[in-house]
């Protein structure tokens, strides 16, 4: 496998790529068991995050697993920097350039600004999400979840409900998941599905029709961006909840047939999700924040600084 300076999408991977991250990440899980879970593999190598956006979940879990590889890992305070004095990304990075980090692991609300940052750094690049472009390592860990539950992913039935259109999870996701293997649908209101469909994606526009029809193994719920309220894309919380939510009465159809809930987080419980829903007995939610710090480690221990 030739070796590989940055992770940007998953579209750039090739099948052997994506078999070494997920199989290296089951012995890096199998770590979490023991008492000492750190692993030297990445002593005195550096990591640095750099987020333009906020983030719960991928920063903590990037930061966990560099500390887990021995790395030293710094956080770049976006907030307390010079670049709310107006410094441009490029400049920033040049700086950071200087002080030879190893890993920049970047969240961006314009697409593509990881792959700037790419070209103008010998450091790796990680793409922690990039506008609604790609979000390759939380891809790599629902492909890992779900492989975990169903051994294999081919020909699973997967539904991701929401908001589709802004949403680089499901773009990545979905794309990984296919090659995999497994069969996608969207279920979404109009005003949210994206023109641009892929041609091996079926679309729903209601639960009926999509339990019905499509008759999933998996449901992936996706947040409703709370940002984007302004734009008008339905009438109301309320009335996003009943036509596309995950609603007590539909989760009792979950729980009949047995199917797995996903969701990548943070979740906006009583809009696309309720209390009962977040107890579910079959959610992955919690797992695949476990699985995002094994999956995450893979990627630090595949990726070479500086290579070509
Ligand atoms: N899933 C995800 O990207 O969550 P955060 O925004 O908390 O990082």
């Amino acid at each position: 496998m030739k070796p590989r300076k940055d992770l940007l999408d998953i579209a750039s991977l090739t099948d052997e790529e994506i078999e070494f991250v997920l199989s290296n990440a089951v012995p890096f899980k199998d770590l979490f068991k023991r008492s000492v879970k750190k692993v030297p593999t990445l002593r005195g190598r550096s990591v640095l995050t750099l987020f333009y956006e906020p983030s719960t979940r991928t920063r903590s879990s990037f930061e966990v697993a560099a500390n887990r590889l021995s790395a030293d890992v710094t956080n770049f305070d976006v907030e307390s920097s010079s670049v709310v004095k107006g410094e441009s990304v490029v400049d920033t990075v040049e700086t950071l350039e200087a002080m030879r980090v190893d890993y920049i692991v970047v969240r961006h609300k314009q697409s593509g600004t990881p792959n700037l940052i790419a070209r103008s750094t010998r450091a790796s690049v990680i793409n922690a999400g990039d506008g609604w472009h790609a979000h390759p390592t939380q891809a790599l860990l629902d492909a890992f979840t779900l492989r975990e539950k169903l051994k294999d992913i081919r020909g699973a039935r997967v539904v991701i409900v929401g908001d589709i259109q802004h949403s680089r999870v499901a773009r990545s996701t979905s794309l990984l998941l296919r090659r995999l293997g497994a069969q996608v649908a969207y279920l979404a209101p109009g005003s949210l599905m994206p023109r641009d469909l892929p041609p091996d994606v079926t679309t729903f526009h209601s639960w009926d029709d999509v339990l019905t029809n499509f008759r999933p193994d998996v449901v992936y719920l996706l947040r409703v961006q709370m940002e984007r309220q302004g734009e008008q894309f339905f009438p109301s919380l309320g009335e996003y909840h009943k036509l596309f939510g995950l609603t007590d009465a539909r989760l009792q159809v979950l729980r009949e047939r047995k199917l797995w809930l996903m969701h990548p987080g943070p979740v906006n419980r009583g809009v696309e999700i309720t209390d009962a829903g977040m107890n579910y007995e079959r959610s992955l939610i919690n797992e695949q924040v476990e699985n995002g710090i094994a999956v995450r480690m893979s990627v630090l221990y595949w990726l070479r600084p500086g290579a070509e």
